[in-house]
């Protein structure tokens, strides 16, 4: 078998022949993507990565090729030898990049034989996803998938070099290690050798590329693999891939601006796209006060009004009591919207619920300017006059209105916004928005625990200015975080952090952890702090969110070569299963809980 080649090299790609190659002998490889016979002349579409090359294979001109030929069945794998044509007068095919050529084969091998597939390999059949991902090595063959990940490659490939040029070293960080705070659950791994005990999947290397700083190494990067046992959704993986980045002696403009360099090279070598620099910056209260979330789609405006104050004093109590109660009255206008339906206002009101409001108040503008609404008649004619300007109100406007606590008003309310960009079709995926959203508040109270968390994580350093706070009103100290969004999307995300023992100890008192608790956790962080530590900060993109944009891909499984499902599975794999009573009794492990296979 090792022969089955026997002397033939592959000359060239499928793809890559063109009318330059008139006259040329090749030999290709690859994949029998179709074949088709025409009573005589047999067609084969041979497929490799680059793309597809007609085969030609005529019954006079080499009756033992053609005869092959007539046995092969799609997927087949085949090796070729012939000389390029020009295809007859009247077949050239000008949508494939190879239309104007065939080859005239003169020897054709058939190197491996292909069972008949579960779907059909084409770009133009809807296959079932759990399907596609069992055999996800056929799905791989097609070109939508494939595409995305050479585009792949070659970001991170971009990624690499520009880095390397900017003095980053690229460093590797242990997989089996301990817990980083990063907000989502552990992926725990047993230990046979320490009994009882058991290492952390990084939820990202943290700690690590802060401690490489404190070792001097000045500038880190690594594209690194990074796990995370949480809810999953369209665009979150429990394994996942991260450009994660760490620099000295930097301030929050200086990341921001390497950053978004490296940003723009990806986007010319993916796309050929040139992007404005240097990005927006906006702070996180001027994009929750304009856009309610803190990841704002910038494609379109419709951006939120504060109409609190205009309607403290009106008639109906709804708003004028979340006023009263220092809670917030929002409004955005929805252009050209009032022709929606009863149903489709309802549908509104549903998907603001999801985000905890109460009810979504509506007015549709007529012709002559006039109000329909449910709740028109609880305002003054001045009211309404004060609202419709504030709200640049025109004839055919559908004005929307959510009264709550600030966080759910702006919440519910921006994320309507979100959804109608999408629903009226203002978010065009050929347009790439980004803005840098910084001083993020550095805690949130968390109503269940009881206690402030970090809002990044508890590395994170406090803005110069609002360090007082730290005794005063936690609650409203800002950070030195910034994240980048695109088109509505968290890209990636940072901040400066805390390089002096006794503020991060702050911190973790702050956090509700207290000295024996960090000690456990971070006793080898805060020992490192104490030995020279750099004024340092960095940041971590997220390489699948990346790339889903960059493709347009709907969902991250399509940027990944082996995704796990919603529910973290593997189908391909069978991932995650059940082991051996054996390596259970060794690593000390006795279950609760039969699993279903048992
Ligand atoms: P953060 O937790 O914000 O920061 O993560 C950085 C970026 O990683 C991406 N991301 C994900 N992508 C896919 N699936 C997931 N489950 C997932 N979780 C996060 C996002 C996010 O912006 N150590 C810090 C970075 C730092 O401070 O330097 C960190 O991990 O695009
Ligand atoms: P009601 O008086 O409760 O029938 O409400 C009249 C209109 O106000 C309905 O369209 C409700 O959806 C809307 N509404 C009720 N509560 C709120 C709220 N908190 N914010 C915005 N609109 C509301």
């Amino acid at each position: 078998m090792s022969d089955i080649l026997g002397d033939w090299k592959r000359s060239h790609y499928c793809g890559d022949l063109r009318a330059e190659q008139i006259g040329e002998d090749v030999c290709l490889m690859g994949w029998v993507h179709r074949r088709r016979d025409h009573g005589g002349l047999i067609f084969i579409d041979l497929r490799d990565r680059t793309g597809i090359a007609q085969l030609a294979l005529d019954p006079d001109r080499d009756p033992e090729a053609h005869g092959k030929a007539e046995n092969v069945r799609n997927e087949f794998v085949v090796a070729a030898i012939g000389k390029v044509s020009p295809r007859p007068e009247g077949t050239v095919n000008s949508k494939m990049k190879t239309g104007e050529v065939e080859i005239e084969i003169r020897e054709l091998r058939i190197l491996s034989e292909a069972k008949t597939p579960p779907f059909m390999l084409d770009e133009f059949t809807e296959v079932a996803e759990n399907l596609r991902l069992k055999y996800r090595y056929l799905d791989l063959r097609r070109d939508s998938v494939q595409s995305n990940l050479i585009m792949r490659h070659k970001v991170a490939q971009t990624v690499r070099n520009y880095l390397t040029n900017n003095d980053f070293l690229e460093i590797e960080t242990p997989v089996l290690t301990k817990s980083t705070p990063e907000g989502a659950r552990d992926y725990l791994v047993p230990s046979r050798v320490n009994l009882g005990e058991f290492y952390a999947l990084p939820q990202s290397p943290q700690l690590f590329k802060q401690l490489l700083m404190v070792a001097g190494f000045d500038r880190y990067f690594q594209i690194v693999r990074c796990f995370r046992d949480e809810d999953l959704r369209a665009d979150r993986q429990p394994e996942f891939t991260q450009i994660d980045c760490e620099l000295s002696f930097v301030d929050r403009d200086d990341i921001m601006t390497i950053m978004e360099s490296m940003i723009a090279d990806i986007f010319k070598a993916a796309l050929d796209v040139d992007l404005d620099l240097p990005m927006p910056r906006m702070t996180y209260a001027e994009v929750i006060d304009r856009y309610g979330v803190d990841n704002p789609d910038l494609r379109f405006e419709m951006e939120l009004q504060d109409i609190t104050s205009l309607v403290s004093g009106c008639g109906f109590k709804v708003f004028a009591n979340v006023a009263a109660k220092g809670g917030l009255v929002k409004a955005l206008n929805a252009k050209g919207c009032a022709t929606f339906s009863r149903k489709v206002l309802d549908d509104l009101t549903d998907f603001a619920g999801i985000y905890g409001a109460k009810g979504l108040a509506w007015v549709k503008i007529q012709e002559d300017g006039s109000w329909q609404s449910p709740i028109a008649k609880f305002f003054t004619e001045e009211e309404l006059k004060a609202l419709a300007e504030k709200l640049e109100a025109a004839p055919g406007d559908l004005l929307l209105f959510v009264a709550d606590s600030p966080g759910i008003a702006n919440e519910a309310l921006g994320r309507l916004r979100g959804h109608l960009g999408h629903k009226l079709g203002l978010t065009d995926p050929n347009s790439y928005r980004f803005v840098w959203v910084t001083d993020f508040p550095l805690l949130e109270w968390d109503g269940e625990e009881r206690r402030h968390m970090a809002v990044h994580h508890p590395f994170t350093a406090p803005l110069d200015e609002d360090i007082p706070l730290l005794d005063s009103d936690p609650g409203k100290a800002r950070s030195k975080a910034y994240d980048l969004v695109l088109n509505g999307s968290e890209i990636g995300g940072g901040s400066i952090r805390i390089h002096d023992q006794a503020v991060q100890s702050r911190m973790f008192n702050l956090l509700g952890i207290g000295e024996e608790e960090a000690r456990q956790k971070f006793g080898f962080l805060l020992d490192a702090l104490e030995f020279g530590a750099p004024p340092h900060g960095g940041i971590a993109f997220g390489l699948d969110r990346v790339m889903m944009i960059l493709t347009g891909a709907e969902s991250i499984r399509d940027v990944i070569a082996f995704p796990k499902t919603q529910k973290a599975t593997c189908l391909m794999s069978e991932a995650p299963g059940s082991v051996d009573e054996k390596q259970l009794r060794e690593l000390g492990i006795r279950l609760a809980a039969r699993n279903k296979q048992a």
